[in-house]
């Protein structure tokens, strides 16, 4: 045998074994619950429950101090540092997940994705109804007992510290009528969308936009998120209540502050707009917009993509080949591994 087809052969074989060595790539996911909700609820166990079964994938709904009660009065900020070090110790989370967030623990999802050092990579980002450009009114809380401390926080000065220590959601209220005070009191938001000159963090830019895929799901008559385009990252425009810009018209993607305007050109985000209220989330919705971003991706294409398996594949190849011929420097290079890539 010539020795270009031996080591052809030997190629193909490697491929193979690959392919068989790592059928267990598929990557574990987390959920992030909504404002009022926990993971003990049935609601959210259901939904990870019917994920995790769907996709054939491990889901883990991460709690956040007791659930409900902290979703609303523990500042956002701090709720993303606990999420954080909570997906640190799950071992399994180590080689990346993906990442399902509803409403406000989209905030603390896209919390995750930015501020998270040395946390695990997210590969696919999933939001429902998550108030990305913010809020101009505070949601609904109803007529539980809870609900008489969140009334009289609102009444007292949305951008004050007192608030903004006290009241998850004034983390992401955005007056577009009072700008100013947005930017100097909130604590959250600001710093989440890049929004301050001057300090604005180009690591939470990198970070963003360095996940594969982001899916942002609008509910058609969304009534608690005012308005519901926020879902999309659409947002009033400074100083005005008249209209609603879409995204792409927002300096946030114009200028591209957190990388939104790069991930949308590189093909990586979907604008979702579906029908029902806010997260009113059918089976149908969970199969045809979630599910499929769980699910197993092309291994080779993974391997591609992250470097560090990929060098290690690379390295291990050289070594083989150089064992076998002695010679490294025909190696496996980048391009054979970009064609392998486009199969
Ligand atoms: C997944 O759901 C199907 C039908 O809905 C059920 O038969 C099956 O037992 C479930 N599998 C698991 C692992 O829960
Ligand atoms: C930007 O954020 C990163 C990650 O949190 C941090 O390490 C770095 O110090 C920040 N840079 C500035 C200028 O604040
Ligand atoms: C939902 O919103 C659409 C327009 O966005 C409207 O046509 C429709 O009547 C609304 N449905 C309900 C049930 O409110
Ligand atoms: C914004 O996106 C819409 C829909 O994709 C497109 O039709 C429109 O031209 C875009 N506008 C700008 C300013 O890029
Ligand atoms: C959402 O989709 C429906 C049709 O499915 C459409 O009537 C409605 O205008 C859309 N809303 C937005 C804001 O794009």
């Amino acid at each position: 045998m010539a020795g270009h087809e031996l080591s052809a052969t030997i190629f193909m074989l490697f491929v193979f074994t690959f392919f068989f060595i790592l059928p267990s790539i598929s990557l574990p996911f987390v959920v992030l619950h909504g404002i009022s909700d926990s993971c003990s609820k049935t609601k959210v166990k259901r939904f990870t429950k019917l994920l995790t079964n769907w996709s054939g994938c491990q889901g883990y709904c991460i709690e956040i101090g007791d659930g409900a009660w902290d979703s609303w009065f523990m500042p956002l900020m701090k709720q993303t540092e606990i999420a954080c070090e909570k997906v640190k110790k799950i071992d399994e989370l180590i080689d990346g997940y993906n990442l399902v967030g509803l409403s406000q623990g989209a905030m603390i999802g896209r919390g995750l994705i930015e501020f998270c050092d040395g946390g695990p990579q997210v590969n696919n980002f999933i939001s429902l109804a998550g108030p990305h450009a913010g809020i101009a009114s505070v949601p609904l809380c109803g007529s539980e007992v809870v609900c008489i401390l969140v009334d009289y926080l609102i009444e007292l000065e949305v951008y004050g510290a007192y608030v903004q220590e006290h009241l998850a959601p004034s983390n992401y209220i955005k007056i577009p009528t009072d700008i100013k005070s947005y930017l100097k009191g909130c604590k959250f938001l600001p710093q989440l969308n890049n929004e301050i000159k001057n300090r604005k963090n180009s690591t939470y830019k990198e970070r963003f936009s360095s996940i594969e895929k982001l899916v942002l799901i609008m509910f058609e008559n969304d009534t608690v998120l005012v308005p519901k385009e926020t879902s999309l990252f659409g947002y009033y425009p400074d100083g005005s209540f008249d209209t609603v810009l879409p995204a792409n018209e927002t300096l946030l993607y114009t200028e591209d502050w957190i990388g939104l305007k790069t991930l949308v050109e590189a093909g990586k985000v979907e604008f979702i707009n579906v029908t029902g209220g806010h997260l009113e989330i059918t089976e149908s919705i969970m199969k045809e917009y979630i599910v499929p971003y769980l699910e197993d991706e092309d291994l080779m294409q993974i391997i591609v993509r992250r470097s560090s398996i990929y060098r290690w594949f690379l390295r291990l190849w050289n070594s083989f080949m150089e064992l076998l011929f002695g010679f490294p420097e025909d190696g496996l290079n980048d391009n054979t591994m970009k064609l392998l890539s486009t199969e």
